[in-house]
């Protein structure tokens, strides 16, 4: 099976080219130098080449509260177009497609319950707007895809909560996090691990949903992540910690379970990666 993963460089891109060589599958990973998503001409000439059969298209622009002035532009270019790209490439030669989205294609302001898979969408930031282009774009051109929405991830290989936190405890004695913004953390592992379980065990094409399980507040994660240094960590409002990006206070997707695939719970997810970063 020829597999291509787009976003070769970011946290999903690299968790799951780790996981693939662990595992002894070959794959060809690509960055945007090697194949730009959004060059349509670019990503022709690869797929006509390469023709490749599964495609984990990770890349994105995933500058959230740029992408409301800035990165407006790019963020629409890369995860609206360029999935629309990557879409259209994948039916013309017959691939399957797993396209990675967010939990902020909800409204994540009006459900007091878990988020299902068919719940209508609202996104109430630039971010969760071009990615719901790219969810229906996805289902528009592809007639093979794994849409999978996920939340809050953090991972070894880039920037995320989990090494910001770290960071920050190095040279505070206190700080302060939203404790008002209520979500799932995502380790990459386990999403990595959901992607291919889903591929592998042919699991049938459609929406699926992937966090670690168990829910938690920024603050309540916060704790989690500091709960051995020496610091102390203090809730705020989203209103005393304003954003550009408008950020949902509750955001908790129900988990594809019965797929049968086992969701670790965050806590327990958590500090596997922090035993996996300790000698880094
Ligand atoms: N991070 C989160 O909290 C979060 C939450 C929900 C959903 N997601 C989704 O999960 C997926 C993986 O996220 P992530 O955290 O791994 O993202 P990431 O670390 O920001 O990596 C994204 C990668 O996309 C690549 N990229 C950007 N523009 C490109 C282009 N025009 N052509 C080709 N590649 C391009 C970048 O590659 P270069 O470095 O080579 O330029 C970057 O390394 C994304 O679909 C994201 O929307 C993430």
């Amino acid at each position: 099976m020829k597999i291509l993963i787009t976003g070769a460089n970011g946290q999903l891109g690299q968790e799951l080219q780790h996981l693939l060589t662990e595992r002894q599958v070959e794959y060809t990973a690509t960055g945007s130098k090697e194949l730009d998503i959004t060059d349509a001409v670019q990503v022709e000439k690869y797929f006509a080449h390469n023709k490749p059969q599964v495609v984990y298209h990770c890349a994105a622009y995933t500058a959230v509260d740029k992408a409301e002035d800035e990165g407006k532009e790019a963020n629409l270019k890369v995860n609206a177009l360029g999935t629309e790209i990557i879409a259209k490439a994948c039916e013309k030669y017959g691939a399957a497609l797993v396209y990675i989205s967010t939990d902020y294609v909800f409204d994540g302001t009006r459900k007091a319950g878990e988020y299902l898979p068919d719940d209508p969408k609202g996104p109430r930031n630039e971010y969760g707007r071009a990615k719901l282009l790219g969810e229906e774009t996805v289902q528009k051109y592809c007639s093979k895809y794994y849409l999978v929405r996920t939340a809050w991830v953090y991972g070894k290989w880039g920037h995320n909560f989990v090494y910001t936190m770290l960071n920050l405890a190095k040279t505070h004695d206190k700080l302060t996090v939203v404790s008002d913004q209520v979500g799932r953390p995502t380790w990459t592992r386990t999403l990595a691990e959901f992607v291919t379980y889903l591929v592998d065990g042919k699991k049938p094409y459609g929406v699926y949903q992937c966090s670690n399980d168990g829910q938690c507040s920024w603050y309540e994660f916060a704790k989690e992540i500091l709960r051995d240094e020496d610091v102390m960590v203090l809730p705020v409002t989203s209103e005393q910690y304003p954003t550009a990006a408008f950020r949902p206070h509750y955001s908790v997707m129900q988990l594809s379970k019965k797929t049968g695939f086992v969701f670790p719970k965050w806590q327990d997810a958590l500090h596997q990666f922090m035993d996996s970063i300790e000698d880094k």
